[in-house]
């Protein structure tokens, strides 16, 4: 085993270490010292707990392991599998002592993150990603929850984890697409923060799509670090942190429109960060660089066809909203985000009128 690097996100009494490396499931890494009480319960999917159940269990040493294993997909990530996860650990008498263990992609983090929240007014828990797109978002920051027909994560809560455990290993079994669908949170930081990250993405595209180890743990570490810094400045998003957003309310609304689970969460992004951009104004040359690079990790560059006032409305609900005035996270430049209610209203309706 090998712990590349483990870094801590700053929340006073509630700060917490991201561990990352390779092979670090199976017992290599004593996730155990991360859980206070005598039990843990793992929640998975039926997709990811054949594959890493096994080798979780065994970094939990001599605590009692039980599980609950979920349907697979962002179509499952509602209060109905929410209330599964309560149900077992009701039926299985879990008292407050628990730690709830998230295994798998986002969907079973924000379900698993949640239920913690909630399970007793709150027990510990820990994230445990195995998609590059929770590995660099997801499991890190707190937010937890589950989708409602009118919209994504509308209910859910702030609640951090214990630990995060990043095995990058488990990537070796991510589909290709789903690689390519967390890259596009990868770009994201690069494009809000860090400009010379997003030059290091464009000289090491080849070598994350062919899934090599060191670039992978760069990529993912130097996320994960972007993202930790914007979350101790601003853990509730009251202002700052929702720089993280950019892309997502127009990548929040093309999921919604076509249904959940059609476009990955991550392509929805890719695309909807190319509209954002072009909202903002940016020279086209830093348009077609970012485009250039979103082509090149085999993400959408157009959204799905699209009726314009769909798309509007469903960004009605986007919770960066305030009343009805919708604000978007607009680039100042490559690096340089900024969340502004100050857009081109005209050019919003080209936007939108080009994906219909
Ligand atoms: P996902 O959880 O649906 O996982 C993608 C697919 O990969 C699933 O079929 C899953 O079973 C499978 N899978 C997971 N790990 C695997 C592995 N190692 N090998 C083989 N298959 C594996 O999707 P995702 O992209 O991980 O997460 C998307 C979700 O995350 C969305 O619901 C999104 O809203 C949420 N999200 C939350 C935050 C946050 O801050 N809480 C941030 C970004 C995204
Ligand atoms: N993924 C956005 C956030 O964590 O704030």
């Amino acid at each position: 085993m090998a712990v590349s690097k483990t870094l801590n996100v700053d929340l006073g009494e509630r700060s917490y270490p991201v561990v990352i490396g390779r092979d670090l499931l199976g017992g290599a890494y004593e996730l155990a010292a991360h859980v206070a009480g005598s039990t843990c319960f793992v929640v998975s999917n039926e997709t990811v707990a054949p594959l890493y159940l096994d080798a979780l269990t065994e970094s939990l040493g001599a605590k009692t392991v039980k599980s609950v294993i979920l349907p697979d997909g962002e179509a499952h990530k509602t209060l109905t599998t929410l209330s599964q996860v309560l149900d077992a650990l009701v039926s299985a008498r879990a008292s407050r002592d628990t730690t709830l263990i998230a295994l798998g992609g986002g969907v079973v983090g924000d379900i698993a993150g949640f239920a913690a929240s909630c399970y007793m007014r709150g027990v510990d828990f820990i994230q445990a990603p195995t998609t590059l797109l929770a590995q660099v978002d997801s499991s890190v920051g707190g937010k937890t929850g589950v989708n409602h027909a009118e919209g994504k994560n509308l209910i859910g809560a702030f609640y951090q984890p214990q630990c995060v455990l990043i095995d990058t290993a488990t990537l070796d079994t991510l589909p290709d697409r789903e690689l390519s669908a967390g890259l596009a949170e990868v770009i994201k930081y690069g494009a809000i923060a860090d400009a010379d990250f997003l030059d290091w993405l464009d000289t090491h595209m080849e070598q994350l799509l062919d899934r090599d180890s060191e670039a992978l743990a760069h990529a993912i570490s130097r996320s994960c670090e972007l993202k930790a810094q914007v979350v101790a400045e601003d853990e509730r998003e009251a202002g700052r942190r929702a720089i993280l957003n950019f892309g997502h309310t127009f990548g929040h609304a093309i999921e919604r429109c076509q249904g959940y689970g059609d476009w990955l969460h991550g392509e929805a992004v890719a695309a909807g960060m190319l509209m954002a951009a072009e909202l903002s104004g940016l020279p086209a040359a830093d348009v077609t660089r970012l485009r250039e690079l979103i082509r090149r990790a085999r993400l959408p560059v157009e959204p799905p066809a699209i009726d314009a006032d769909a798309m509007l409305g469903a960004m009605g609900l986007d919770k960066k909203a305030v009343g009805r005035q919708l604000r978007f996270v607009l680039l100042d430049a490559p690096g340089e985000a900024r969340l502004s209610a100050d857009y081109d209203e005209d050019r919003l309706a080209q936007i939108l009128g080009a994906g219909a």
